[in-house]
């Protein structure tokens, strides 16, 4: 890890961001599977900082609950008069550290790498202050970087603040900075709240800073995107996007297969093995962990799950909370929910739907089945249309089938009840009572045929037919 024990992170996260019209504040947001303030902290984390202070203000609680599990400390901006006023509440906090790199809560792609650049390159050139840059062919909604010169900066001019001319300029300022302490607090003592929202900019430190002669320098970033900020919806879009493209990405380079990778999203934390081919549309989110050579068909969604190896997902599972161990089958179209434990070889079909359940190995329910809170020995067949009446209206009681069972199709097994190793339900049973060892269970109403009744039935019903209609009487 770098050695900045002489560098203070400051995170700015105060601010509502009004311009996303929302209830949530700014830096809450997802993108690319986490809030978006929880990327910028992550991305302080490597640098070896001596310690990370979030500003924070509206929904200060949840922002709190997101960054101190991270290392950083809090502190209270209220009310929100500005990036440079954040900074001042801030000033205690950041102490005696020599240097502060100021990273802004709502732009989430910026790496550590060129973070730690933006240091070296600060501290190597004694600055008062290092500013991040970006070249953007779209630089609207962003402060613009006005230099002097090759490498120093006269001052950041904020959009509203732009003149005509000045509007061409695209060098944005992306509020990345590495300040000198001791050459802050003086320039931001000076600064105004000039504007019509009349706040402390931090962006007017630097223009203070030049007029006081200090070395302000730009570092242009070599990726640009690392920059974008997340001030509207559109912005969290674009972000988002950069996000899912970066982690599919840095799957493919580790082997796996990813078919039509835009239409794939998969979240940070999210883990795959070689050889493992991910079709089209497919969503692999939270914690998910899956094998080596897997395939998840198109249109599975697949959260917080653990594959083995070589399992199979057919198209359009979605599936929660389970663990399918290697050799499974799954699908098309099964649905598995939270506390679903599929042991190796076990086969799901379609329009099968399983809650907190064991399947045992090799055992299979291949079509239109329920099975909730129940525990399933191996090599057992479950019938089509098999349904565990589980819930009785109070509570959900247990079911256990065993080992080598078979039930057959529409079977409905009200629980709390036991079937056997090796026992057979008769299809079409509703079975309230234990099925023994090797026994048959059958509970139905006995069949009866009536010769000829479908004979007589139709010769009547066609004698009807051809009868003449009776006239309607004329009504007066
Ligand atoms: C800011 C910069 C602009 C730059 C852009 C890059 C200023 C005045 N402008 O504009 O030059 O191009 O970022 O994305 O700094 N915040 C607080 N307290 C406050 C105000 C803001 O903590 O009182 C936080 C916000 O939550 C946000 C960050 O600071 O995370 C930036 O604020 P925002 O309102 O998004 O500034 P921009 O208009 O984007
Ligand atoms: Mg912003």
């Amino acid at each position: 890890m770098a050695n900045n024990k002489d560098v203070a992170i400051v995170i700015l996260a105060a601010g509502k961001g009004t311009r996303l019209k929302s209830s949530l504040a700014k830096v809450l947001h997802t993108a690319g599977g986490r809030p978006l303030v929880e990327h910028v902290a992550r991305a302080s984390l490597g640098l070896g900082a001596k310690k990370i202070i979030a500003v924070l203000g509206h929904q200060a609680e949840k922002v709190a609950e997101i960054v101190e599990p991270l290392g950083a400390e809090s502190v209270l901006q209220q009310p929100q008069n500005g990036t440079g006023h954040a900074m001042l509440v801030a000033k205690r906090a950041i102490g005696n550290a020599k240097f502060v790199v100021v990273l802004p809560g709502d732009a989430p792609l910026v790496k550590t790498e060129t973070l730690k650049a933006l240091i070296q390159k600060h501290k190597q050139g004694q600055a008062a202050a290092t500013i991040l840059t970006a070249v953007l062919a779209d630089p609207s909604g962003y402060g613009r970087i006005l230099r002097k010169g090759e490498d120093a900066v006269l001052a950041i001019v904020e959009e509203s603040q732009l003149t005509a001319e000045q509007r061409e300029l695209n060098e944005i300022n992306s509020s990345i900075y590495c300040f000198a302490t001791a050459k802050l607090w003086p320039a931001l003592g000076q600064v105004k709240p000039n504007n019509k929202h009349r706040e402390i900019y931090l962006t007017d430190a630097v223009g203070v800073m030049n007029a006081k002669g200090e070395t302000v320098l730009a570092e242009i970033a070599a990726d640009s995107r690392e920059m974008l900020g997340c001030n509207t919806r559109a912005d969290l879009a674009e972000v988002d996007h950069t996000f899912r493209e970066r982690k599919r990405e840095q799957l493919m380079a580790d082997g796996v297969s990813i078919q039509l990778p835009e239409t794939v999203l998969i979240d940070p934390e999210v883990t795959v093995g070689e050889d493992t081919v991910i079709e089209p549309c497919v969503q692999l989110l939270g914690k998910t962990k899956i094998g080596a050579r897997c395939v998840v068909k198109t249109g599975s969604v697949v959260h917080n799950c653990v594959l083995g190896d070589t399992v199979t997902v057919e198209p359009h599972c979605v599936m929660t909370e389970s663990k399918l161990e290697t050799d499974v089958v799954v699908g098309p179209f099964a649905r598995l929910r939270v506390g679903t434990l599929l042991k190796s070889g076990a086969r799901l079909g379609n329009f099968v739907e399983t809650k907190q359940s064991v399947v045992g190995e090799g055992t299979k329910a291949m079509h239109l089945t329920y099975l909730g809170d129940a525990k399933i020995g191996s090599k057992t067949n479950i019938g089509a249309g098999t349904i565990i009446c589980n819930y009785d209206g109070f509570q959900k009681n247990p079911t256990t089938i065993g080992n080598r069972a078979f039930i057959g199709s529409d079977a409905a097994l009200v629980a709390p009840v036991r079937i056997g190793d090796g026992a057979y339900v008769a299809a079409g049973s509703t079975i309230t009572d234990n099925v023994p060892e090797d026994a048959l269970g059958i509970a139905r109403g006995r069949q009866v045929n009536k010769p000829g009744w479908a004979g007589k039935k139709r010769r009547e019903l066609a004698a009807r037919q051809r009868a003449p209609k009776k006239k309607k009487p004329i009504r007066r």
